[in-house]
């Protein structure tokens, strides 16, 4: 399907979930024993990694203008994991080129122990743009400003919960008051969404904390989409009662799904649609 003219083109893909099966006596001390047993019982038999390559030839078909993963690469967020996960994201990346941004996820944040490794595949993932600890972070890019949220942090084995620190909510209040420069939308990008793909806020287990305030900006208008992960079944609703879309791409090994969203490069307007590979 051919681009029009004045379309810039975004294509999103999630929560990949590629783990390495190897084991460490050190995983028997913390929840990385819990995560290898999950990833060996559960996820490795229903990963289609196959759908890498087929959104890789979307990049294409497609003519996307810019590519981004909302989190949940790895299993555990070792540095293998990432070093597996970019190797199978090769394609893609190749594609993308500079035009390319990743959030992490919780399966990504997994452990206190890993950070630097995170921050590391954080930083050569963005391009070395900005570093982890920097977030949450603005760059204008096309008619789009992008906003990078990072909410995954270790929590217990019982939670997948996202949470930001009050100087990340600060700093976003800050960034979301100023306008977009020249940009004719503004898109934030966090691995957790405010709703599933129902539209229902998400368990006490697995939200975002604080989550309603984000509801309450899209509806006073300071930003106009929200492209998320962490909900492994694909969705576009609205935010609260504005007209700012929520967009979860769903994740690409488990659901087939990734989101294309395209930005009317004069108006701003923004359409989202979930694709099935
Ligand atoms: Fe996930
Ligand atoms: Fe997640």
């Amino acid at each position: 399907m051919a681009k029009p003219p004045n379309i810039f083109r975004i294509l999103q893909l999630s929560d990949i979930h590629a783990g390495i099966l190897d084991f460490h006596a050190g995983y028997l001390l913390d929840k990385r024993f819990f995560g290898r047993l999950n990833q060996a019982v559960m996820r490795h038999r229903r990963l289609t990694l196959d759908r890498i390559a087929l959104f890789a030839k979307l990049q294409r078909e497609r003519e996307a203008d810019f590519t981004i993963c909302t989190g949940d690469l790895t299993s555990i967020g070792s540095a293998r994991e990432f070093a597996h996960c970019e190797e199978l994201l090769a394609e893609v990346l190749d594609y993308a080129g500079e035009n390319f941004a990743f959030v992490p996820g919780n399966h990504d944040a997994y452990v206190r122990q890993s950070r630097p490794e995170l921050a590391e595949a954080f930083q050569r993932l963005n391009r070395g743009r900005f570093g982890l600890d920097e977030l949450p972070v603005a760059f204008p890019t096309g008619p789009v400003e992008f906003v990078l949220l990072n909410a995954a942090r270790p929590c217990a084995i019982w939670l997948s919960t996202g949470e930001l620190s009050s100087a990340a909510w600060e700093k976003l209040d800050y960034i979301l008051a100023q306008p977009a420069s020249t940009a004719k939308a503004r898109v934030l990008v966090c691995h957790f969404p405010v709703c599933d793909h129902q539209g229902l806020p998400l368990s006490w287990r697995t939200k975002l904390v604080g989550y309603k305030r984000l509801i309450a900006w899209a509806e006073q208008g300071r930003f106009n989409a929200m492209l998320t992960g962490h909900v492994h079944c694909p969705f576009v609703q609205h935010l609260g009662n504005s007209s700012a879309l929520a967009i979860g791409a769903g994740s690409l090994t488990i659901y087939q799904s990734c989101a294309q969203i395209d930005i009317n490069t004069q108006t701003g307007e923004i359409t989202a649609e979930i694709l099935a590979l």
